[in-house]
């Protein structure tokens, strides 16, 4: 078998998408990677379904011209709104989306309360609803929108006093309850996991997917026959819509990761480089 060195790509609204390369990374350091943050939309979240799959769309056609050997939708709004629809446009392109951790959340709960914090568009997707519908019989599930965290986390305020507001906001209702997981349903937050643990403590479990999004990425090399040549450090091309300067500081902030970024513009629908 030939090793395949094509990149896989990875997309986002933003920098959500950051922790979930951060995990597929550590677990497959050979691979290349496109990663795109469509930073000119973000936030997805409040976007109704049609738009953020037109974008999803858009995003996957570029990296397909860029001969990407599989995607990774980092984002559970883009995978509530596109996964379906991307997956019947390239039968031939494997795909990995995000669904949040309900199963697992709802498996170990002791209290049979989780919290389960994601944008309103994943709230009402289908993938989330079908998921509490299968896997969470007899739980309570306590769901927050955390208003503003996103575009916290996109200024790199992820230590700050208002962010803590917006968790507190949150998590104190989900604590009196006897919540005993929170679920990360958006890639964004597991930013502010030190900050979520200030505030639920060292008892509460916080479940970030990323770890087992990461592992399903290598078990669909594996399945498809993908894999890089062993050995090599990969390489990561980061592009944004946004502006490539503020990312390169967050890519330090986030990932202690020095890299140039391209920018990337939407004409008429497509993206362009430039
Ligand atoms: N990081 C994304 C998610 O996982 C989207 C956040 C947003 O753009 O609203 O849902």
């Amino acid at each position: 078998m030939s090793p395949d060195n094509r990149p896989i790509g990875i997309f986002d609204s933003g920098l959500g998408g950051l922790s979930v390369l951060r995990a597929v990374r550590d677990q497959l350091p050979d691979e290349n990677f496109i990663y795109i943050a469509d930073q000119i939309h973000v936030p997805y979240g409040p976007r109704p379904k049609t738009e953020v799959e037109r974008l999803s769309q858009g995003i996957v056609r570029f990296l397909v011209s860029r001969d990407v050997k599989l995607v990774v939708v980092a984002c559970n709004t883009a995978s509530a709104a596109s996964l379906k629809k991307l997956r019947a446009s390239y039968p031939g392109l494997p795909f990995v989306g995000m669904e949040p951790a309900v199963k697992p959340a709802a498996e170990e709960t002791s209290s049979g309360v989780v919290g389960v914090l994601a944008t309103p568009a994943t709230f009402q997707g289908e993938l989330y609803n079908s998921t509490v519908e299968r896997f969470a019989q007899g739980v309570t599930v306590l769901q927050h929108t955390c208003p503003g965290l996103v575009h916290q986390i996109e200024m790199g305020r992820v230590a700050d006093a208002e962010t803590k507001e917006i968790l507190e906001r949150a998590l104190i209702p989900m604590l009196e309850k006897g919540v005993d997981k929170v679920v990360m349903g958006c890639t964004h937050y597991p930013f502010v996991i030190p900050l979520i643990k200030e505030i639920v403590g060292a008892e509460i479990e916080v479940i970030d997917p990323a770890p087992a999004v990461a592992r399903q990425v290598g078990r669909l090399l594996d399945r498809h026959d993908l894999r890089a040549k062993a050995g090599g450090r990969g390489q990561i091309q980061f592009m944004t819509t946004g502006d490539p300067a503020e990312f390169s500081r967050r890519l330090i902030q986030l990932l202690r990761l020095e890299s140039q970024v391209t920018r990337l513009a939407w004409v008429n629908g497509e993206l362009v480089e430039g």
